[in-house]
């Protein structure tokens, strides 16, 4: 048997605990008047012993949500579940997954200890922003790709289109998308100014003219990145222009960056816990794909 603890809010949990077939159990929260966090588990008579997968996201709210997170965990696991499975589908943090500039941290690495920490067994994601992101959570950790889902929503908006990575660390979910079709791939080569965090492009060639595109990325927060990528294709001579993401962040003017710059659709998973009701976007459930990883993991071995 396996019971599912779902973040308050997050109603991907539900469709996971249904396709897990797993008791969807109840929890409630609330703040203190000083602001602290408080999680109950309410069904915690459903704990002992039992495999538990905690799912959650880490976005909006990403300091309230990973604390949420750690306290469920804890609750789950001093309760008596035998397993715990944090499931969080949106890692934020991932993004600092290393030290770039003397005197940074490595986010990535503390927030994955803390999830250890607390009681998680195991760490499933969807589409971390790298593999290293995840290289601090000891014990067994599944990063669940799901590109090809998304290309597979986009491809019903364009004709036959080239694969497209905004930047040479998305190539592998781009490649991993085309090959499931059988398509074209290829990837720009972005710069960041690490103060300002701009973007802009390498020139490169790349063989979009005439051809409609798909862009694959893990975020969009900004828009940044696929609004300037989306301007160098459309340069290129790309026809029309999808992106496919995974987590659509897509904070203040992001919508409209991608509108003019030319985005005729935007594919996003259900990983976060916002919605952006716009002609643009269109949401993917991606529980399905998360569901099966969850499934090998729990398998009694
Ligand atoms: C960075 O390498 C990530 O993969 C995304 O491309 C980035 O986080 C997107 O951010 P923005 O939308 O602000 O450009």
């Amino acid at each position: 048997m396996v019971a599912l603890v779902p973040l308050p809010g997050f109603e991907a949990g539900a469709l996971l605990a249904s396709r897990l077939e797993a008791a969807l159990l109840r929890v409630s929260e609330k703040a203190f008047p000083d602001g602290e966090l408080y999680v109950r588990i309410e069904d915690y008579d459903k704990l002992s012993g039992e495999d538990v997968v905690v799912a959650s996201t880490l976005y909006p709210e990403q300091l309230e949500k990973l604390f949420k997170t750690l306290i469920l965990i804890n609750a789950a696991k001093s309760n008596g579940a035998k397993r715990v499975v944090a499931y969080v589908a949106y890692l934020a943090y991932a993004r600092q997954d290393k030290v770039f500039l003397p005197g940074e941290p490595v986010s990535a690495c503390v927030v994955s200890k803390a999830l250890r920490t607390s009681g998680a067994d195991a760490l499933v994601v969807v589409d971390a922003h790298s593999p290293r992101a995840l290289e601090c959570f000891e014990g067994p950790v599944a990063n669940v790709a799901v590109s090809h889902v998304l290309v597979g929503a986009a491809l019903k908006y364009l004709e036959d289109p080239v694969v497209i990575a905004p930047d040479k660390g998305a190539l592998e979910r781009a490649e991993y998308a085309a090959k499931h079709y059988g398509l074209d791939y290829d990837y720009l080569i972005k710069q960041r100014d690490r103060v300002t965090g701009e973007v802009s492009y390498v020139p490169r060639e790349v063989s979009v003219k005439n051809r409609d595109v798909v862009i694959v990325d893990d975020i969009i927060s900004t828009g940044g990145t696929i609004a300037e990528a989306s301007r160098v294709l459309l340069r290129s001579g790309a026809r029309r222009i999808a992106v496919a993401a995974s987590h659509g962040l897509l904070v203040g003017e992001a919508l409209r960056k991608l509108e003019s710059s030319g985005v005729a659709k935007v594919v996003l998973g259900n990983t976060l816990m916002t919605r952006h009701e716009h002609p643009l976007v269109e949401y993917v459930d991606v529980t399905p794909v998360v569901a099966e990883e969850l499934k090998r993991l729990l398998k009694p071995s």
